[in-house]
């Protein structure tokens, strides 16, 4: 509520009723000096910004990182020095669905966290799972299309899903994830999240490892079962959302333990896997997970609209002692996010209070556009260089990665090492850590998944993907798909897809 008891326009002047239009007579044409009328149907028509590209459909909360160990041998990252307490933000989603879509549809679920840090924002934006579906930036558009909506009927597709994660078997180790009981979280409290990617981190006397980030969940891992997540998506849309919400106002406060796994930075070259392979994860067995702190939710948004919708996370948020690697998807992202956010949230997106960082100062050069709002002196320098005692770049502080790389340019797959495959952890996935109860739900999944492919093609193509999994896990695919006739076995369906 504010303090101000009566309405007035946007520019603070009262307004003469919050319910009558000015006309020519109780019955007459409407006044177009109505000024309030005016800005008010205004102001509503442009209440929507594009919802994001994909996670569209998520929920946030703010909070508090503390660092209870000391990874200081590893990072000179101030967020990750002993003891140190960071505010953080961290909002939840799901990627396909759009923004009214149901919490609990069959999904991967995004996982971001800002990171308002003494030297600048630091965001880790990744998801409830460790791997993804492609290694190249270059198919994401491709991905997303699949998985949304035909351009024609604007309905989902079985088929082009199918279509392309037979073609791209790539995908099977996420795939695998998704139709399993990862899929379907019971809530966001209550499942993991990941970084997935390898990332760099640089310690103080310059020396530099690869890391990847496990958040544990303090609440444990629970999923739901396929027909509870389908009846609750008809009866709230909204349950994780609500869910996470109103934990927070009661005082129950969800937390994750927050490990990496460490890789010396000479192992990536030799190690049994391309360690910047995005489908692929390191065997704990390997490289175990070495804890540095905790990450607790405590504070709900005041304004949904301003603090998680228009909350701009980004891979490319680093800071002094964490960078990249040479993961092509990492460096197509490290582009698409503020591109996005330019176009989704507006030029100066990073000036509003959710984006801008709380303890660190913003110095450059960059100036003006649409709706900037904080202004330097007007003595402060506006280019560089200058001899005014502006602001000057200081690469010692900067604390950025770098790795060696000395190709000419090409387009080419990553380099495969000795066991790079695309089937080999998807298998180990479904074999060892699924548990029987685990894998019935599995084949049950999938059998109701390639069951609503039309085209006889990509079904045996799904079939065979499976197979390349686990032989016995394709077989038993095979007798259940023909146990249920489909719709592609009836009469005047094509065996093709149409699209093809
Ligand atoms: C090259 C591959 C990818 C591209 C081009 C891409 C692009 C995008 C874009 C454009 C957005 C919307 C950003 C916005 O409007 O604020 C987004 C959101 C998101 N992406 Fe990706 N993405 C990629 C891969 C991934 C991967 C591998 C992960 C997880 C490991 C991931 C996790 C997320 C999450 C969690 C969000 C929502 C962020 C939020 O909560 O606001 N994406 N992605």
């Amino acid at each position: 509520m504010t303090n101000t008891p009566f309405t007035t326009t946007q520019t603070g002047t009262p307004v003469p009723s919050d319910a009558h239009s000015l006309t020519s007579g109780a019955d007459g044409a409407t006044a177009l000096h109505d000024r309030y009328l005016v800005e008010k149907l205004a102001q509503f028509n442009r209440e929507r910004i594009p919802e994001r590209i994909v996670h569209a459909k998520g929920g946030g909360a703010f909070g508090e990182f503390v660092v209870t160990e000391d990874v200081s041998a590893y990072t000179q990252a101030a967020v990750f020095q002993p003891g140190a307490r960071t505010e953080t933000l961290q909002r939840f989603s799901s990627v396909a669905g759009e923004q009214g879509s149901p919490d609990t549809w069959r999904d991967v679920r995004g996982f971001s966290v800002k990171f308002y840090t003494t030297e600048g924002n630091y965001d880790i934006v990744g998801n409830n799972t460790p791997v993804f579906f492609i290694r190249d930036g270059i198919k994401f558009p491709d991905f997303i299309h699949s998985q949304k909506r035909l351009p024609g009927s604007g309905l989902r597709d079985a088929d082009m899903q199918w279509d392309f994660w037979t073609l791209s078997p790539e995908s099977a180790h996420q795939v695998t994830y998704l139709m399993g009981d990862r899929g379907l979280p019971r809530s966001w409290r209550e499942m993991p999240g990941f970084g997935s990617h390898t990332y760099q981190w640089i310690n103080a006397a310059g020396e530099r490892f690869w890391v990847k980030y496990h958040f544990t969940s303090n609440q444990g891992n629970v999923e739901m079962e396929g027909s509870e997540a389908e009846l609750i998506a008809g009866a709230d849309a909204d349950y994780y959302r609500r869910d996470l919400y109103e934990a927070i106002e009661a005082g129950s406060f969800p937390s994750w333990d927050v490990h990496v796994q460490v890789m010396p930075y000479e192992d990536a070259k030799t190690y049994r896997f391309n360690p910047f392979d995005l489908t692929k994860v390191w065997p704990h067995a390997d490289y175990p997970l070495i804890k540095v702190g905790t990450h607790t939710l405590n504070r709900n948004p005041q304004n949904f609209f301003a603090e998680i919708e228009q909350a701009a996370f980004s891979p490319a948020n680093t800071v002094p002692g964490i960078d990249i690697s040479p993961d092509k998807m990492l460096m197509a992202r490290v582009f698409s996010y503020p591109d996005a956010q330019r176009y989704r949230v507006g030029t100066n997106y990073n000036q509003i209070p959710v984006n801008a960082p709380h303890a660190a100062p913003v110095h450059n050069y960059s100036q003006d556009g649409a709706q900037r709002h904080g202004f330097n002196a007007p003595s402060t320098p506006v280019y560089a260089p200058n001899s005014l005692g502006g602001p000057v770049a200081d690469e010692a502080r900067a604390g950025v990665g770098s790795w060696e790389s000395d190709g000419e340019l090409t387009r080419a797959a990553a380099t495969l090492h000795a066991e790079d495959d695309d089937f080999g952890q998807a298998g180990t996935l479904y074999r060892e850590v699924f548990d029987d109860a685990a894998k019935a739900r599995f084949l049950e999944t999938i059998t109701g998944a390639v069951g609503g492919v039309q085209s006889l093609a990509i079904r045996e193509r799904a079939i065979q993907y499976w197979t390349n999994v686990d032989a016995n896990l394709g077989a038993a695919l095979r007798i259940a798909l023909e146990a249920a006739p489909l719709a592609a076995d009836e009469p005047g369906v094509t065996s093709e897809p149409a699209h093809s």
